[in-house]
């Protein structure tokens, strides 16, 4: 059983990360902004809440993410444990985890700056149907703008926009920074310095997770 977050500013490689280490650990990602993308394209309820506070870069009401999280971990595939990808991102969402008894083995924070991530979001290309993510240089698919796992064509998320982007970091570091003190208190907190490629960030990662 391992339960586990990964916490970092938006680019920080969070998604990418936690795809290889889901792989390896044998337990889900659970992505908050993958499960809120998929009820945008839906057109749920939720999605219609969540479409203008994603485009703007701003972040969707605690409200709407503890009741999505609360309901996922419950599912079967969760028995054996999982990862958090992009949640909690406020101290209001790592409480209500926590007095909902939901208790984390690892908290992975992926250290980096604003000026890497910038870059990184500027040149990511995403799948529209299977999620896949690639960036134009560092990780390109084997064809310019084809999905190579499902063929589909590549595109830009919506809020991977200078001005968008500019917007999310500074969310990053007033609403999410302040959760490293969080965890730090509790024991929990695991710092991976995001430098080099994907394959070596996975390597100190599954270090400090002692796998
Ligand atoms: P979400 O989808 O979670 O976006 P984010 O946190 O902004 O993170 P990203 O997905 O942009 O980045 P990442 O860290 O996963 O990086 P990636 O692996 O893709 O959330 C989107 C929106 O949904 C939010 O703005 C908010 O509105 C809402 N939301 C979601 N959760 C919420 C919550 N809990 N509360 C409230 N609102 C919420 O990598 C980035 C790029 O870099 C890729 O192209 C990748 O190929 C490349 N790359 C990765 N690692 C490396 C490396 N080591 N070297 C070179 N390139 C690399």
């Amino acid at each position: 059983m391992m339960k586990l977050i990964f916490l970092g500013p938006p680019g920080a490689g969070k998604g990418t990360q936690a795809s290889i280490a889901s792989k390896k650990l044998g337990i889900p990602t659970i992505s908050t902004g993958d499960m809120l993308r998929a009820a945008v394209k839906e057109g749920t309820e939720i999605g219609k809440q969540a479409k203008s506070f994603m485009d703007a870069g701003k972040l969707v009401p605690d409200s709407v993410i503890i009741g999505i999280v609360a309901e996922r971990v419950e599912k079967a595939d969760c028995a054996q444990g999982y990862i958090l990808d992009g949640v909690p991102r406020t101290l209001a969402q790592a409480r209500a985890l926590e007095d909902a008894g939901i208790r984390f083995d690892h908290v992975v924070s992926i250290e980096t700056t604003d000026q890497v991530v910038t870059q990184r979001l500027e040149g990511r290309r995403v799948c529209p149907d299977c999620g896949a993510t690639f960036h134009t240089t560092s990780n390109p698919s084997k064809v310019e703008g084809v999905c190579d796992a499902c063929g589909q064509a590549l595109i830009q998320r919506h809020d991977d926009q200078a001005e968008t982007i500019a917007n999310r970091l500074k969310i990053y570091h007033k609403e999410t920074e302040p959760l490293k003190e969080f965890y730090q208190q509790r024991g929990l907190l695991r710092q991976v310095e995001d430098t080099g490629s994907i394959e070596s960030v996975n390597g100190r990662i599954m270090a400090v997770l002692g796998k």
